[in-house]
């Protein structure tokens, strides 16, 4: 299996199907944009949160063909999905106001993030490895 570098996503959070590690890598970079830009503006625009909310979206979608097109029952982790975008929404949507600590906002849906990869996605690139021999 080859080792591939990626510029944010840790090792432990590597599920070596690189669809999906490459998706995870994106969303990482993308919430320490986050970081960079919340000290010098607040509050964080929103066309930059939906951006966020987008590429999660996109991602679950990219989480969702690889299950079904594996046959892979997808149920349980799609409605961890459903709870973590209801909770982003929430917390994006608390960015949008001047006096809210924006990095304690970002750090718990970057900590949301690395949850759901060690209970859901790690699992499911186990399953989409073993069906794919
Ligand atoms: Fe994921
Ligand atoms: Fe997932």
């Amino acid at each position: 299996m080859s080792v591939r570098q990626y510029s944010m996503l840790p090792q432990n959070l590597q599920v070596n199907i690189p669809e999906i590690d490459v998706e995870h890598d994106e969303l990482f970079v993308f919430l320490e944009g986050f970081k960079e830009y919340c000290f010098e503006h607040s509050p964080i625009p929103q066309e930059k949160r939906n951006a966020l909310y987008g590429l999660l979206v996109s991602h679950f979608k990219t989480e969702e063909r690889l299950a079904t097109s594996a046959s892979i029952d997808f149920s349980g982790h799609e409605d961890a999905h459903e709870k973590m975008l209801e909770t982003v929404s929430q917390t994006l949507g608390q960015m949008a106001s001047n006096n809210s600590d924006l990095y304690s906002l970002i750090r718990y849906i970057s900590y949301w993030f690395e949850i759901h990869i060690l209970r859901y996605d790690l699992t499911l690139a186990k399953c989409l490895s073993a069906s794919a021999h």
